[in-house]
């Protein structure tokens, strides 16, 4: 009965790591996915996630009873600070609905099913380019997909008066999409007075933001700093919805960590929000895993390993940051054509190289080395030992 049934794709980023582990070539190198990798090439499991996982584990008071569907509580009353300020006034007057989901991905995706079933408006805008997955999520969850002017590859910057242009042009209520900071997969993000002139335009016109936060603590290094766009929006008193992920900040991928918080009006909306969320979650996964959420909490709720953890993510975000300029060098050194500013300009995990489809397949031919085919790739999978091969790489590309 199955026979019909077509071989689909793999997914555009997660396939390259398929793609990679299938090479055989000792010099590999996998550039795809969005994961942090030591000076050595390896997976990082952070000093502090250790230290919480040790105490978990000595904890005989500790059960796998269920969570409740919204999850677990200190986790969720530690995120909501986490992202909107311990003294935000939305925490302070508890009109903030909170609830674990797993990662990012869930997060958006709970977001999206609440609003399909409880807004008025279906559209929802995102930016253009967007993370492969939004728009996948976003329609499966019932909304209708829209792309707002983001990137202009001209300028390997952004596209400010075409965002301003077509939200201008969204209609009333549509819900906006908007990267919290270290846009994925350009790398670039608004200024901090650009962002206040996208939070009136959209004020004024009643657009809706949602919030995608998958690298806070990842742009600058510095969590606060890299909140700041979130908390402008929710200063105004304005709802606001945002989706965190742990994966990256917290090194915890594949624990599937994240949280998703909607700003509401009142407490009394907050609260019934939350009522609706659970009607949400209940059919979908009945409530979330319980370790992930629990290392998190322990670590946000102790003062010690909060800050060790600070301390760790920014090494993490300043090693990302001298593996562009030690690209950006290589690049030059080689006298490669073009203007390959842009890598030391943008932020976080990517950049957005410019390298066209057919670029990026000669240098996973020749080069053995893996990236989505827009040309996006991930600094934190590079090191000192392997930027020499991915500037070869690059400046044979280029050239040919
Ligand atoms: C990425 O963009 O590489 C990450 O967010 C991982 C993913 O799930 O796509």
């Amino acid at each position: 009965v199955f026979a019909h049934v077509l071989r689909a794709p793999e997914d555009p980023i997660l396939g390259v790591t398929v793609a990679y582990n299938k090479d055989p070539s000792p010099n590999k190198l996998n550039l795809g996915v969005g994961a942090y990798r030591t000076e050595e090439g390896k997976p990082l499991v952070l000093n502090v996630v250790r230290k919480a996982e040790h105490q978990l584990v000595n904890d005989i008071t500790r059960v796998k009873e269920y969570l409740p569907i919204v999850g677990l509580a200190e986790f969720n009353k530690q995120s909501a600070k986490l992202i909107f300020g311990a003294n935000s006034p939305a925490i302070l007057e508890n009109r903030v609905a909170t609830v674990q989901c797993l990662s990012g991905t869930g997060s958006l995706r709970v977001g999206g099913e609440f609003l399909a079933r409880h807004y008025h408006e279906r559209q929802i805008y995102i930016p253009l380019p967007t993370w492969g997955n939004h728009p996948k999520v976003f329609t499966l969850a019932g909304l209708s997909v829209k792309t707002y002017r983001y990137y202009d590859p001209s300028t390997r910057g952004l596209n400010f008066q075409g965002l301003l242009e077509d939200l201008g042009s969204a209609p009333p209520g549509a819900i906006v999409l908007l990267h919290a900071c270290a846009h994925n997969p350009t790398g670039v993000d608004p200024t901090l007075e650009q962002w206040d002139q996208i939070r009136k335009l959209m004020r004024s016109k009643q657009l809706l933001p949602f919030f995608d936060s998958a690298y806070q603590g990842f742009a600058s290094g510095s969590l606060d700093t890299d909140a700041q766009p979130v908390r402008l929006f929710v200063a105004d008193g304005g709802e606001c919805f945002v989706a965190q992920s742990y994966a990256k900040n917290l090194g915890l991928y594949g624990e599937r960590v994240g949280a998703l918080s909607i700003v509401c009006k009142n407490a009394d909306v907050a609260s019934r929000v939350e009522s609706q969320l659970k009607l949400v979650i209940r059919p979908m996964y009945s409530n979330p895993p319980i370790h992930g959420a629990s290392i998190v909490a322990t670590i946000l709720k102790d003062r010690n390993l909060f800050d060790e953890w600070t301390i760790e993510l920014k090494s993490m975000a300043d090693r990302i940051i001298s593996m562009r300029q030690q690209l950006f060098d290589a690049l030059r050194a080689r006298g490669t054509p073009g203007d390959w500013s842009h890598i030391i300009k943008q932020i976080g995990m990517f950049t957005f190289t410019g390298l066209n489809p057919e670029q990026v397949s000669f240098m996973t031919k020749e080069y053995h080395i893996y990236m989505t085919s827009d040309g996006r790739i991930s600094m934190a999978g590079l090191s000192s030992r392997t930027v020499p091969h991915l500037a070869d790489g690059i400046h044979a590309a280029v050239t040919r």
